[in-house]
């Protein structure tokens, strides 16, 4: 029972941890590149908030408790309604836009399996009070720049517009419940579902069935071909037409801002989560199912937190997803260039000066290690470079006399007699 971790729930050992920690700085460098300021926000929320625009899979599969003053209160399955509480409340006077980025763990009760856990993290990006299109072409060109930055290939964007969709339903008299319930069904690619539920709710005319069908066959990759083809289908909806428009202003920014990736556009995709009111996105990698990252454009949260109208646009980048990606595609991402030091001590008696000459070397910024098993120097020699040492110090009694230490690079297999004013610049230049 104290043997294994709940199910679901990981332990990352230092290889999985290192990289995770990885992919965790580059989106947080990403973030200062493009001027998104960090901010913290609680594991735990009122359920009510977590809840209000999750949607319906992801309201199911939230860990839900009462705290001991009786508070209906959940682990938070995603950063964005935690960080429009914080903007609709405490931010709301800010000047626009507002930028903010957020890293964390996050908890979902879905079957776990590969790249899908209880427990995972996400990188998050929120661009507030901005309705035009380049802020969404930022989004998604900062999504591309992380993506490229941790040194991914062959990963594309798949790109739809929830405005298209509710476009059509908004015009044909389908309610925003059903219209959600639609949403769920083509999340999880069950176009028939979706269709009988547009027909129970009364919008089944013939017209707006075969629109949606045709809109669900479309799809492709240059954004000009498609995006026509959308306009042609839904040319009596005047709403849908205003979503084409906007979603080809974005693709043509992104064109002009040459941001060069793959896109797919498919005109009836649509995202689990139901506050989206635009753009919507995600990234894949041929080597897996289940996406990178995910966003888009949500207009109407903030409100419903009792702010000002503030439109929003965002995404969120898995870095458990991106880990194994990497680790499918074979890349091994340089973490460390760091060279690792190993001070050794003759023998029991330099234990001491051994001691004093790591505090010097770290001060001066090397990733220094002791010998603390009281081994031979033979067998810490055997020890330093199974763990990867790039330089020895040895610390003998006949060199400190003279002040000095015998500097050895294991890679080499090369030693000298140095001081210790020496030994600095000679690691500093193999830094
Ligand atoms: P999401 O698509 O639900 O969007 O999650 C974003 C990313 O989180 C996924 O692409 C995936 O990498 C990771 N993820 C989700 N569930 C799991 C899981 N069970 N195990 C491992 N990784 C997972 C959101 O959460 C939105 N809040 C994104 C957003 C921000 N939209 C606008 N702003």
């Amino acid at each position: 029972m104290f043997r294994r971790t709940v199910r679901g729930m990981r332990d990352l050992l230092p290889d999985e941890a290192e990289k995770l920690r990885f992919i965790e700085r580059t989106a947080r460098e990403v973030a200062k590149l493009h001027g998104y300021r960090e901010v913290i926000t609680p594991l735990v929320e009122n359920y009510e908030l977590l809840s209000a625009k999750v949607g319906e899979e992801n309201r199911k599969r939230m860990y839900v408790f009462e705290d001991l003053g009786g508070r209906k209160v959940a682990l938070r399955p995603e950063f964005t309604a935690s960080i429009a509480r914080l903007v609709a409340v405490k931010m709301a006077t800010a000047p626009k836009p507002i930028r903010l980025f957020s890293t964390g763990t996050l908890y979902r009760y879905d079957e776990p399996q590969s790249g899908r856990y209880r427990e995972f993290w996400q990188a998050n990006y929120e661009l507030f009070g901005s309705s035009k299109p380049e802020a969404d072409a930022e989004i998604v060109s900062l999504t591309n720049n992380l993506m490229e930055k941790i040194g991914l290939h062959d990963y594309h964007f798949k790109i739809g517009h929830i405005g298209i969709l509710r476009g059509v339903l908004n015009q044909e008299g389908v309610a925003e419940e059903q219209q959600n319930s639609v949403m769920q069904l083509l999340d999880s690619r069950d176009w028939d579902e979706a269709l009988r539920v547009v027909r129970d709710a009364g919008g089944g005319s013939e017209k707006c069935l075969d629109t949606l069908n045709t809109l669900f066959e479309i799809k492709g990759k240059d954004p000009n071909t498609v995006t026509q083809e959308i306009r042609e289908t839904v040319q009596d909806y005047p709403e849908a037409l205003e979503a084409v428009r906007n979603l080809c202003e974005i693709t043509g920014l992104l064109e002009a801002g040459g941001v060069e990736t793959d896109f797919v556009i498919e005109a009836g995709f649509a995202r689990g989560l139901e506050y989206y009111t635009g753009i919507i996105f995600e990234v894949y990698v041929p080597e897996m199912n289940a996406a990178l990252a995910g966003g888009g454009r949500y207009d109407k949260l903030i409100e419903l937190f009792g702010g000002a109208k503030t439109p929003a646009t965002g995404v969120a980048p898995g870095p458990d997803r991106m880990s194994l990606a990497l680790e499918k595609q074979g890349t091994i991402p340089s973490i460390s260039g760091d060279e690792r030091i190993m001070v050794i001590p003759v023998d029991g008696k330099l234990v001491g000066e051994a001691f004093r000459i790591s505090l010097i070397l770290r001060k001066e910024g090397f990733c220094t290690e002791i010998e603390t098993m009281g081994r031979s120097v033979s067998n810490a020699l055997s020890d330093a470079s199974r763990r990867g040492i790039t330089y020895v110090v040895i610390v003998g009694p006949s060199e400190l006399k003279e002040g000095k230490v015998v500097l050895r690079n294991m890679k080499r297999e090369e030693q000298k007699i140095v001081t210790i004013d020496q030994a600095i610049a000679e690691l500093a230049e193999a830094r």
